[in-house]
Order: structure tokens, then C-alpha cells, then sequence
């Protein structure tokens, strides 16, 4: 196996000769360029990490200025790739294998039964899987994993894993499948050795996802303040974890209402641990902790 090395995390120490700090003025404008770009919602208290994490980028520039990062930013970058990175620069990418791990145990044990069942009934064997907000691929990862323990393999399945986020620098890591191995930690022996290589010599250190886990997933950009989203629905399952969280109430709206226009008509929604769909949408019954499922026929706007 020939492993390329896994890129760093955003979150590395404190900036050493970086310029002065971000006045509020400028913590404003900035501020207001995230949210116009990814709809993330910086407070107040966000004014340290914003600095942190755009003095890398001006370092990078060799740039000294905020006030000249903002022109550069204006003037000088007509393709929006360093725009691009300012918003790679301030997503929040936590993520785990099997976090929130009885979202799986759902999966596994009602969600799958309930698929074999529509097999049996109406001879359809494919679903459609979205993980919206997929980080560094452990979530989708996670779900792949889950179903091929599920189903017994996917021979027979017509199975597809969308998965998508907005920081290109996230999804590349994803795409890589590439980890180092205290974060397969949370993934159960068995499955680490079914579903997951171990790097030897001068990968070790390392693991990666075994072909046919990675042969379910399709990578993508998706930033869902870009309307109309390039995915269409009838969707089985939507996974948007801990993505929400980071939006005001009419983005989160919007976000819902579109996942439900994606729906399926028993089609399932998984939120993360502290979102809900209380006050934002309706037409989902709650069914178990942070999951949803559809009630109703499919609406109007669910083009397949
Ligand atoms: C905290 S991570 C959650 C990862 C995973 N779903 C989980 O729960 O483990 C949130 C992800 O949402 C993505 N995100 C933030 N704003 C977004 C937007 N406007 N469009 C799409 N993805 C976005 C971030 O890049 C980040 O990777």
C-alpha cells in the first residue's frame, strides 16, 4: 500500500509575529464575509479564532494588514480561490467514526430491516444516502461501514453514499481515505480489519479505507448557501450533523426545508446532539434522539 502523508489540521498554536490584532471594525467586515459566503454565524466571542486564523492566511500572502488582506481579497482574487481558502480557514471540521454512534445502531437495526423489507415487498434493492456536512469523510466512512455489515456486502445492493461539505481542504482528506491510526480508535476490531488497511514501513502510523468501502461514496463541494443544490432527491437518508449548528434560525429554515423537499416519503433525517427541527420545519415525526423520519407523500419539490 503507498499512503501520501495526511495533510495538517487548522488548529495549530498561536501565530508568532502575526499583524495586530483584528480591530472590531474589521472583525465586522470579515465577519460579514463568512457569513455572505458559507452562512456560518461568528459571535462575538469568535473575534480570537478569527484573527488566529486569518493571520495564517495573510502570513501566507505575506501580506501585513488586515485592511490589505480585505483589498486582496476584492481586487485582486477575480477567481475567488483565496476567498475559497478564508472560508476553508474558518469552518469548525470535527468529526469521528461512529460519533454519535446510535445514529449506526439506527441504521443497522431499523433502517436496514425496513430496506430489506421494501425489497421483499416492491423488488426495489438501491437507496440513496446523503451525508451533507461530511468534514474529513468519518461520518460517510462510518455509514458505508455500517451498511456493509447491514446488508452483508453490497453484491446484489444498488447503494450510493453522496457525500458533501464546503471545505475543499476537508474533502480532499476525505477523498484520501487516509487516517492516522489513534482516529480509527472508536472503529470496532472487526470492522478495522474488514473494512480498513494498516500502513506498514514507512506508512505505518497510518490506516486507509479498503476500495470497496470508498466505491460507495461520491465526493463533492457543496455549499448550501449555492441554491440550487446539485443533488436531487427522492434521498432515503439525510446525515447533517453538527452543521446546523452553525447557522441563525431563517439559514437553518432553509437548509430543513430543502433536505425535506429531498425526502423520500418514509426517507430519514440525523441531526447532531444539540440540533433539532423544533419551530423550523414540519412533515418529520421524531422517531429516536436527533432522528427524523418523513410523514407524508413527497412534496412538489422533490424532483427526482
Ligand atoms: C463540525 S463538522 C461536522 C462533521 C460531521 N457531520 C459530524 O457530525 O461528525 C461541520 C461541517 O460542516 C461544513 N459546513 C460549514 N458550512 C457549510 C456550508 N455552508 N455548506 C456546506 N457545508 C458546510 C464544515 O466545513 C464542516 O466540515
Amino acid at each position: 500500500m503507498t499512503l501520501p502523508e495526511v495533510s495538517g489540521s487548522k488548529a495549530r498554536g498561536p501565530l508568532a509575529g502575526g499583524p495586530r490584532d483584528l480591530t472590531p471594525r474589521e472583525f465586522e467586515v470579515f465577519r460579514g464575509l463568512v457569513h455572505a459566503h458559507s452562512g456560518i454565524t461568528l459571535g462575538p466571542e469568535k473575534r480570537p479564532m478569527l484573527y488566529a486564523r486569518l493571520a495564517r492566511r495573510l502570513r501566507a500572502l505575506g501580506i501585513e494588514t488586515f485592511t490589505d488582506y480585505h483589498r486582496h481579497l476584492t481586487e485582486r482574487d477575480p477567481r475567488g480561490e483565496e476567498l475559497r481558502r478564508l472560508v476553508n480557514a474558518v469552518t469548525t471540521n470535527k468529526t469521528d467514526f461512529f460519533r454519535e454512534a446510535h445514529h449506526f445502531q439506527y441504521l443497522a437495526e431499523q433502517w436496514v430491516p425496513a430496506l430489506r423489507a421494501r425489497a421483499a415487498r416492491a423488488g426495489v434493492r438501491s437507496a440513496r444516502i446523503w451525508s451533507a456536512g461530511c468534514s474529513s469523510g468519518e461520518e460517510p466512512y462510518t455509514i458505508a461501514v455500517t451498511l456493509l455489515e447491514a446488508l452483508g456486502g453490497a453484491a446484489g445492493w444498488d447503494v450510493k453514499i453522496i457525500a458533501t461539505d464546503l471545505d475543499t481542504d476537508v474533502l480532499a482528506q476525505a477523498q484520501a481515505g487516509i487516517y492516522q491510526d489513534d482516529r480509527v480508535a472508536p472503529v470496532p476490531d472487526p470492522l478495522l480489519s474488514r473494512y480498513f488497511l494498516r500502513g506498514r514501513g514507512q506508512t505505518a502510523g497510518l490506516v486507509k479505507v479498503r476500495d470497496e468501502v470508498q466505491a460507495l461514496i461520491m465526493f463533492r463541494r457543496l455549499n448550501f448557501m449555492e441554491e440550487p443544490w446539485p443533488i436531487r432527491g427522492p434521498l432515503d437518508v439525510i446525515f447533517c450533523r453538527n452543521a446546523l449548528i452553525y447557522f441563525d434560525r431563517p439559514t437553518q429554515r432553509r437548509i430543513l426545508e430543502g433536505f425535506l423537499a429531498r425526502l423520500a416519503p418514509d426517507g430519514v433525517l440525523f441531526l447532531g446532539h444539540s440540533e433539532s427541527i423544533h419551530g423550523l420545519v414540519e412533515g418529520l415525526t421524531h422517531v429516536g434522539n436527533t432522528i427524523y423520519r418523513r410523514a407524508g407523500a413527497p412534496s412538489a419539490a422533490a424532483a427526482r
